[in-house]
Order: structure tokens, then sequence, then C-alpha cells
């Protein structure tokens, strides 16, 4: 049998393709095709997909040659100054120079300001009562990049111009392989300018702490600090934005639960593990190369061998989580990997869970009666993508 072409075929309503529940079942290491052509193994049982995680066996340096690519053309395994594409000990030590920059402390610090940012953003919306108000280009795409932006001291003005390199990086399809060339060269210009500006005159804002961040005499070279940010930019936007959207979409779908979080505000953090975990907003994971022969729970995955971690898959494991499908925001033991494990475990999970907690806090209290103002079949999705987004969701009240 020929390797099934992945991503999968998007399915109805953002729910995770079928061939994933199969291959939990029937073949959990199966090899897939990827747009570049290169054949990889896809980890979807929980226990695969967390030893892939945490194993540092698997390498995410995929510039050797022969190395298996997602993507035909330019391919985010280009960047060797990105966080994600590093391994030990370069990674170990870019880790703990941004670590220093991006502490619990620095981004509770935040947490008024991204309030303030949401407040006025659903004021917005609510100000076009009764509705119908697109709720993505009202909330959940504004919110991550004006709260990121704005973390790296990035002006408003050039809000709009970060949307479309963002978007342009995220593409997966061959024919944008030459925009994702040229956006990746622009949006470097840009932060070579930005980091200039920063060096001159010396703020507080992120970037600061990342230029300034230093442990034993070390600093994060031009490079590395260019790349730090603009992965964060990208990281940081794409899938807040989709988490917010689609964690909208499911809540309005159960209503009874977005009822419970309307009568009881204190549920929304649950909720928000709940969305992350049911909804989890990539179909595509970060692709690992195994430089030795590694056992996993479900099989051998052979030296040079790709492997593929599916998030989205093991989220809805049955081994690990009782009825997965079912979406419940009272869930106990959500013991999800939204954020990954191990060395990779995402730097901006807590930004990422202040924003989702203050975005869905302001709705309910806003908007009691919130509903979709067309057929849940209806809501458009955004094709080619890593991430798996809602393109439009309007809401009425
Ligand atoms: C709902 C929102 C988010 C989700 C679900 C998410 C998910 C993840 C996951 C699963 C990983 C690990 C990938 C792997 O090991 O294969 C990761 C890594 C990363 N994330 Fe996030 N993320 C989110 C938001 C953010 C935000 C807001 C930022 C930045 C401000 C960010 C920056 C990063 C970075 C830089 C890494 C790489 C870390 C490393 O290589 O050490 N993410 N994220």
């Amino acid at each position: 049998m020929s390797a099934e072409f992945f991503p999968f075929p998007e399915e109805p309503l953002g729910a995770v393709p079928q061939s994933c529940a199969w291959r939990r079942e029937s073949d959990p290491l199966g090899q897939v095709t990827l747009p570049s052509g290169d054949a990889v193994r896809l980890a979807v049982r929980f226990e695969d997909v967390e030893a892939v995680l945490t194993d540092p066996r698997f390498s995410r340096d995929l510039s050797k040659p022969g190395c298996p690519r997602l993507q035909s053309g330019a391919d985010m395994s280009d960047d060797r100054d990105t966080l994600i594409n590093m391994d030990p000990p370069r990674h170990t030590r870019v880790r703990r120079l941004l670590s220093r920059a991006f502490t619990v402390r620095n981004i509770e610090k935040l947490r008024p300001r991204i309030r303030e940012i949401v407040q006025e953003l659903v004021d917005d919306m609510a100000a076009a009562a009764p509705g119908p108000v697109d709720l993505m280009a009202g909330l959940a795409e504004p919110l991550p990049m004006r709260v990121i932006a704005g973390v790296l001291g990035v002006a408003d003005s050039d809000l709009a111009q970060f949307r479309h390199w963002s978007y342009v990086a995220m593409s997966i399809t061959p024919d944008m392989a030459d925009e994702r060339v040229t956006g990746r060269e622009e949006f470097f210009a840009y932060l070579v300018d930005l980091i200039e500006q920063h060096r001159r005159e010396p703020g507080t804002d992120l970037l600061d702490a990342m230029i300034q961040a230093t442990e034993d005499g070390d600093r994060l070279s031009e490079a590395e600090l260019c790349d730090t940010a603009r992965s964060l930019l990208l990281a940081g936007h794409e899938t807040t934005m989709t988490s917010i959207g689609r964690g909208i979409f499911t809540l309005l779908r159960h209503p009874e639960q977005y009822a419970q979080l309307v009568a009881d505000p204190s549920l929304v953090p649950a909720a928000v593990e709940e969305v992350l975990r049911h909804d989890f907003p990539a179909e595509v994971g970060f692709l690992r190369v195994a430089t030795q022969d590694v056992d996993l729970p479900s099989g051998q995955v052979r030296r040079g061998e790709g492997v593929m971690p599916l998030i989205s898959s093991a989220h809805r494991d049955t081994k690990k989580f009782a009825d997965p499908d079912r979406f419940d925001i009272h869930r106990v033991d959500n013991a999800h990997i939204a954020f990954g494990k191990g060395a990779h475990y995402c730097i901006g999970a807590y930004l990422a869970r202040v924003q989702l907690q203050e975005a869905y806090d302001v709705i309910v209290r806003t908007f009691p009666d919130l509903r979709l103002a067309v057929p849940a079949e209806e809501i458009v999705w955004k094709p080619d993508m890593m991430t798996h987004a809602i393109a439009e969701l309007p809401i009425t009240w």
C-alpha cells in the first residue's frame, strides 16, 4: 500500500481526521507522504507522541542532507537559528537566555494590558448589537497579534504587514513557496531594523529583555535574536488566534456548557484547558528525525527515519482520556499535551493561557446569549495551513 498523503483531507466542523482513529487502532506508526514528497512515520497514539516529544534521540535539526522535509521549497526547518529547530546544547543555551525574558512574573505583569485589549475589542463588537459580527476579525485575529507585537515593541501601524508574513509562513502549499522565501527576507530586514532601534534606545519590552539577556557573558547573536523574534510572532499569533476561534465555536455548539460559563465564569480556566485538548489548533506536528534506532511503545523507528508526532490525535486516544471525543469543561485529569512536552515545551504557554482566559472571561460576561449567526456547517475554514483555523465566525446575541 502506498503511503497516504498528509495532511489528511480536512473534516467538516474541524473534526480530527477519521484516518487518525483508524491508525491509532491498526497502524499506530504507519507511513505518510508529506507535501514535499518525503515519506515519514506518523505517531498518533498518546504514548508514542509523548515519547517522540521527550526522547533526545529525536532531532529537530532537519538541515542535514537526506533529512525529511515538510514542505517543498522554503521550509520552516530552514531557519537554523530558530529555537524549535535547534538541538542541545545550542537549544539549551538559547532557551535559557530566552526564558529569562519570558518568566511567569513578566507575563503576569501583562495580564491587565491583555484584559484592556480584550475589553476594547469586545466592546467594539458589542457596539454592533445584535450582530452578526465576525469573531475572528473582531477578536481572535487582532488580540494575539497586538499582544505579541506589544510584547516585542512593534508599532501598531506595522501589524497588517505582520499578519501577511505570518499567513505566508504558515502556509503549506507548494504554490506559495516563492512567497514564503520573499516573506521571510522582508520579515528579517524589518527585524534587523527593529533590533537596531531597540539597541539605540533601550526600553523595557521583551525584545529589550532578549537583547540584554546574558548569562556568563553569553548573549543571543543577531541571527538568533531575529529568528527568535520572528518565531515568537509566528508561533504566538496563529496558534492563539486559532484556539480563540475554535474554542468559541465549540462552546456555542455546546450551549449548555456556554450557559454554565455565563453563570459561573470561574469555570473559564478549566474550559480553556478542555478547548486546548479537544480543539488542538494544529493538524500538522513538528517533524523529528531519529539519530539512532529508537523503540517506541508501538514499534521501532530506524535511524534516519522521520517521525511526525500528532498531538491532535494523541488527544483523542481512549487509552489516555475517557470518552475523548466528548467536549466537557468539567473533565477531571485533563493531562493534555497541547503545549508539547520535554525540551521544546511551548515557551509561550503561560502567555497563551492568559490570553485565552481573558478572552473567554470577557466574552461570557458581555454576551450571555451568544450564538452562531449561521448554521455550524456553513462556517468557512482556512485551507492548507499548519494550523486548522476558522476563516470567519459570525456570531449574534
Ligand atoms: C494556544 C496557543 C499555543 C499552542 C497550542 C502552542 C503549542 C506549542 C507546542 C505544541 C509546542 C512544542 C512543539 C514541539 O515540540 O513539537 C510549542 C513550542 C513553542 N511555542 Fe507555542 N503554542 C501556543 C502559543 C504560543 C505563544 C503565545 C508563543 C510565544 C509568545 C509560543 C511560542 C513557542 C515557541 C518559541 C516554541 C518553541 C520552544 C522550543 O523549541 O524550545 N507559543 N508551542
